[in-house]
This record gives structure tokens, C-alpha cells and sequence, in this order.
């Protein structure tokens, strides 16, 4: 049998991994994809399944889901024709790479940042310019980081606030100073968006036309299973991205699930209160361990470091129904000479993050005796 022509397809792509994640979706406690404990509740998922076997599966949806994208406008008080709904966030930032990210094309993106962005980036051919992160919580800085743009009159900025994986913050006034500074677009990810309060990016858009905003309904919408995302910009920048979309990626379960959720305010806001809460007792209760590092957090995640190397105390922890995130992969997160790399843990519900607490205490004391039994 001869070989496939694997030399055909572009180098750019070869020279990728593939984006797997190691998950165990059966583990009493999944602290590993930043996603809502919380599943929608049982009578509502009940009663919009009855909805779905009602309509039409042999017909096409809506090329947008306009009911959706209406809702979302009166919410939002942004207009129908700039916005976007997609199947996640993760198909926006493709759509927005065949859209504006040609070979040579410079792209600023801060570093460590969501990593899907730096590979769309690399895939067609663009010139990444990274923006190091500074200070011990790995923060970005507007001003570096427009700087950065400004040098390499970059086409795009990438911004993600609160960051993953770091959960920081870059204060709105400081996006605002992108806005009005940058040579190209910005598109602001707020995919934790829910979890900060104050003004945010979507407000921008009206006097910086330059500026776009993406969105999820994976993380405090609690629906990462059904993939919807969307993103916000001035309608005639839209109206040009919208050509470099698939048509037809919004099913019309997942466009009355969202719509659904969109009904309930309460459900999210009693999320995310219950996530930050719980986040700020996970955090304080690391705080007096001994050997455990972490970073505080404004999103449902944190990093965390301990003596153990990653991958074992990821295995540790594993082996116990507790999954953690290895984010050694990001340069800034990796082992130095003086200290371990990073993992990153997602808030659970209080009974999971009992699991993770416990989990933690029985891998460290492992890693204890280990220590004494070799000494
Ligand atoms: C910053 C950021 N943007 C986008 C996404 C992808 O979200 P979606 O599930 O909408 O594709 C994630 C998921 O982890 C994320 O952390």
C-alpha cells in the first residue's frame, strides 16, 4: 500500500499538536476545563428535550440563530447585526483567524494565554508577537502590551481578562487604552466574564468600532456540553467576519437550551456566587500549607505549585477521583531550577472541593514520607 501524501498537507498544520485533554469525565471531582460544576437543572433539561422532539431535525436551523441573537441584543442592549453566535467560543477564534490572520500578519498575544489563540495564529502563518507576563501572579500590562502592538503594527491584539490560566485581571481602563491605541482590532475573550463585576469590554465597542468581544456559555452558563459561544463588534466589522463563517453551526437544541439559560438569570448568579465563595475558602485554606503555593484568582480557577513535580502530584491526585490541570506546558508555568511548574484547578461544588482538599493533603504526605524514608 503507498503511503498518504502527508506532505500535502501545509507544514504550518503538521507542525501542530492536536488539542487533546487528558479528561476523565467519570471522576468524583473534574477540576481540570474551568467548566461549571453545576448541570442545568433536571426538569428544565426535562422540558426543553420535550421542545426538541417537536421540531423539525430534517430541516436545516436558521443559517444564525436569530431568536437567540435577538435575546442576546435586548440583554446585552447591542445591536442584532453585530453579534455572532457560534458553536463555542473555540469556532470564533478560527472564524477570526481565517478572517484577519494572513501569512506574516502580526498578531500580539500576551503570554501564558489561552493556547488555542497562539496555534489559530501559527496555523495560518501569522507572526506572533508574545507579551511576557510580570510580577509573581503572571498579570499583563495594557501599556506593554500596546506597545508591543504599536512596534509591530500589529493587525490584532488578543486579550483574555480574567487570563487563563492565570486568573488575572487587566482593569478596564487599561483595555480601554488598548482601544484607543492599537493600530489594528483587539478582541477581548471575557469567557469568565461572569466572574468580575464592573464595567467590561462590550462597552467599548461603540466607541472603538476597533474592538471585539467573545463570550461563552461553557463556563458560568454551565452548558460546556452543547457549544455555544458568541461574539460582539460593531455590525460592519461583523457583517465582513460573518463571510468567513460555516453556516448552519448553531443547532436548534443548543440555540433553545441557550435561550433557556438566558431565562434563568438565577441559576448563573447563584453559581457564581456559590464558585467565588468557595473559591476565596479554597484559596485561604491552601493559604496556611505548608509547601503549597497558589495565585490568587478573579475567575472559577486558580494555580496552584507544591513540592511534587506535576504530572505526579496530577497522578496523585487522579488516583484519588480528583482531576487538576498540568499547565507546565505554558513557558512561564514550567519547573525552574528553584521551583516546581503550576497546575491550575477549577472550583468545584463544596463536596468536590472537600475531594480536592483531602486529595491534596493524602498527595503531599506521600510526598513527605517519601522524603523521609530516603533521607
Ligand atoms: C479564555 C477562553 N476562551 C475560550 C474558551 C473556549 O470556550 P468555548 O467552550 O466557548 O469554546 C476557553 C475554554 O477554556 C477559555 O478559557
Amino acid at each position: 500500500m503507498p503511503d498518504a501524501p502527508l506532505h500535502l498537507i501545509r507544514q504550518e498544520v503538521r507542525g501542530e499538536r492536536a488539542y487533546r485533554v487528558p479528561t476523565d469525565s467519570k471522576a468524583f471531582a473534574k477540576l481540570d476545563q474551568n467548566e461549571s460544576p453545576l448541570d442545568v437543572p433536571e426538569e428544565l433539561k426535562r422540558e426543553l428535550v420535550e421542545r426538541y422532539v417537536e421540531a423539525n431535525w430534517n430541516r436545516y436551523p436558521e443559517d444564525r440563530p436569530h431568536e437567540l441573537i435577538a435575546a442576546l441584543a435586548e440583554r446585552l442592549g447591542h445591536p442584532a447585526e453585530g453579534i455572532i453566535v457560534g458553536h463555542g467560543s473555540n469556532e470564533i477564534v478560527h472564524t477570526i483567524g481565517l478572517a484577519m490572520m494572513g501569512k506574516d500578519v502580526p498578531v500580539v498575544l500576551p503570554h501564558p494565554m489561552f493556547a488555542l489563540y497562539e496555534s489559530v495564529a501559527r496555523m495560518h502563518g501569522a507572526r506572533v508577537v508574545s507579551v511576557d507576563p510580570t510580577g509573581p501572579h503572571f498579570g499583563h500590562d495594557a501599556d506593554t502590551i500596546l506597545e508591543a502592538a504599536i512596534t509591530s503594527d500589529a493587525a490584532l491584539i488578543v486579550v483574555t481578562t480574567p487570563n487563563n490560566p492565570t486568573g488575572q485581571v487587566i482593569p478596564f481602563e487599561g483595555i480601554e487604552r488598548i482601544a484607543a491605541g492599537a493600530p489594528g482590532f483587539v478582541l477581548v475573550d471575557e469567557a469568565y466574564v461572569e466572574f468580575v463585576e464592573g464595567p467590561n469590554a462590550g462597552e467599548l465597542i461603540k466607541p472603538y468600532p476597533n474592538v471585539l468581544v467573545t463570550r461563552t456559555f461553557s463556563k458560568a452558563m454551565g452548558l460546556a456540553g452543547l457549544r455555544i459561544g458568541y461574539l460582539l463588534g460593531a455590525p460592519e466589522v461583523i457583517q465582513e467576519i460573518e463571510k468567513a463563517r460555516l453556516p448552519f453551526l448553531v443547532d436548534r437544541g443548543c440555540e433553545a437550551v441557550a435561550l433557556a439559560m438566558l431565562d434563568r438569570p438565577d441559576l448563573v448568579a447563584n453559581c457564581v456566587a456559590m464558585l467565588k465563595s468557595e473559591r476565596d475558602r479554597l484559596l485561604a485554606e491552601l493559604a496556611s500549607r505548608p509547601g503549597v503555593e497558589t495565585v490568587p484568582s478573579a475567575a472559577n480557577f486558580f494555580l496552584m505549585r507544591t513540592p511534587l513535580a506535576v504530572p505526579d502530584l496530577c497522578e496523585r491526585m487522579a488516583e484519588q477521583s480528583v482531576r487538576i490541570r498540568n499547565v507546565c506546558g505554558y513557558r512561564a508555568l514550567a519547573p525552574t531550577r528553584e521551583a516546581r511548574g503550576w497546575a491550575r484547578v477549577s472550583i468545584g461544588t463544596p463536596e468536590q472541593n472537600e475531594a480536592f482538599l483531602s486529595a491534596l493533603e493524602h498527595a503531599l504526605a506521600d510526598e513527605r514520607a517519601e522524603i523521609v524514608s530516603e533521607s
